[in-house]
């Protein structure tokens, strides 16, 4: 029985039972290593492969090598299985003359280990970052447009939902605040409090966790009266140079906290330069800047805004979020994320905007972050929910795919079910 040891495997940290990743059958009993566990020690892994014929090796009978070979020479070859017949075709096939091809690609696709050896794009838990929904309440309130995901109370359901994602692998989560009402005004003020919703979370998360990595949205729309991401003017104009100001202030105030890496989701033009500089100046160089480059004016932000309740109170994001008809206008945003310091860009909603995402991969060397929404999320749910779809499947499919278009990591409302699938636990 031909028996192989591996000591390790590299599923980022997800525990494990059975792996059974997209496209990636794993047949043998494959066991794995749960590497930031303190509670179970590392387990030895044993891939047995299973034996094609008979039940077992067959048996010796004392000959030499020298005694085996003569007997091959005398023509006393021993006996091995016939080479099977030609499996037959159903009645009424067609009889053809074979296609004289040089290239069948379904040769490299013919069987389950041929497929999984040429797989090109993997995803594991490692890739996953998750959108978390925190308010000031005890309860989590289920959100009506976005079934499965809840406003969690900071300091009970949001700790036990990041003890979960832990648990799978998913040790990086992004924070979204459901401010109270009373607490908006026309300048976002609250967004930079040091003692707001977000930086009294973040402490509390970093004292529980402190090797969690925690993004945190950089914008003033949940702290906005009139709900748009900056300062709105009395015509109407949203005011880039004062809204920067505003968001340097917030960034810091996330970093001084324990935010690892803050994400300025805004689209004011010249923000990330100067978040960059406001950052060290206050002595946070260790912290990350991750850039929505390519933020569109989608309407696949809708359940998202019922979540936060934080929809625009007039108009629309057009004139700082992205024309989904634009691609090259990516690229200017590209080059001055770059030029001002970013760490990673994004690129927002994932789905729809592959292409986007490839440019991206394609024109810079930095990390790549997909964002795929709350509305992408919904679909597949409700796709799900009325049995048009396979859930699970469609999910893990659309998230490869993302990978595959070029994003390092993925922000995704699926990432607790995508990593729990991903470890073979069943819901
Ligand atoms: C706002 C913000 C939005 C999302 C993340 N940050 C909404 C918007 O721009 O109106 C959307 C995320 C989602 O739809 O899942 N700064």
């Amino acid at each position: 029985m031909a028996s192989m040891t591996i000591n390790s495997v590299n599923f980022g940290t997800a525990k494990g039972v059975k792996f059974e990743y997209l496209g990636l059958k794993v047949h043998q009993n494959v066991t794995c290593v749960k590497p930031h566990s303190v509670k179970f020690a590392p387990r030895t892994l044993t891939v047995n492969a299973v034996e094609a014929h008979g039940d077992g090796p067959v048996k010796k009978m004392g000959k030499s090598d020298e005694g085996c070979e003569a007997a091959v020479v005398a023509g006393n070859v021993p006996e091995a299985p016939p080479v099977p017949p030609k499996p037959s075709a159903p009645a009424g096939t067609p009889l053809v003359i074979p296609l004289r091809l040089s290239k069948r690609p379904r040769r490299n696709r013919r069987s389950p280990v041929l497929r999984a050896a040429f797989q090109e794009t993997s995803i594991s838990p490692a890739n996953l970052v998750y959108p978390l929904f925190i308010h000031e309440g005890e309860e989590d309130t289920p959100i009506g447009a976005m079934p499965g995901c809840y406003r969690l109370g900071w300091r009970h359901g949001l700790v036990e939902e990041v003890a979960k994602a832990r648990d799978v692998g998913v040790n990086s989560i992004v924070l979204f605040p459901k401010v109270p009402d009373a607490l908006k005004t026309s300048t976002g003020d609250e967004a930079y409090n040091d003692n707001g919703l977000v930086p009294r979370t973040i402490r509390l998360l970093k004292d529980k966790y402190p090797d969690l990595v925690i993004y945190t949205d950089v914008a003033l729309d949940p702290y906005s009266s009139d709900g748009h991401d900056g300062i709105v003017r009395e015509d109407g104009v949203i005011m880039n140079d004062e809204t920067v100001h505003q968001l340097c202030k917030q960034a810091v105030s996330q970093a001084r906290a324990g935010a690892d890496v803050v994400s300025p989701s805004d689209m004011m033009d010249g923000r990330i330069g100067a978040i960059r500089a406001a950052l060290d100046a206050e002595g946070f160089q260790h912290v990350s800047i991750m850039s929505y480059t390519a933020k569109y004016a989608s309407s696949f932000y809708g359940p998202f805004r019922e979540a936060l309740d934080s929809n625009p109170r007039f108009g629309d994001k057009k004139t700082y979020q992205m024309n989904p008809a634009n691609y090259r206008e990516a690229l200017i945003e590209t080059h001055e994320d770059e030029a001002e310091g970013a760490d990673i860009l994004l690129v927002k909603p994932g789905l729809p905007y592959l292409d986007i995402i490839r440019l991206l991969r394609d024109n810079s060397s930095l990390p790549i972050a997909a964002y795929q929404v709350s509305g992408e999320y919904s679909m597949i749910k409700a796709g799900g929910v009325l049995k048009m779809i396979d859930e699970e499947r469609v999910m893990m499919e659309s998230l490869m795919c993302l990978r595959r278009a070029g994003a390092d990591i993925i922000l995704t409302y699926f990432a607790l079910q995508a990593a729990r699938c991903m470890c073979g636990e069943k819901r």
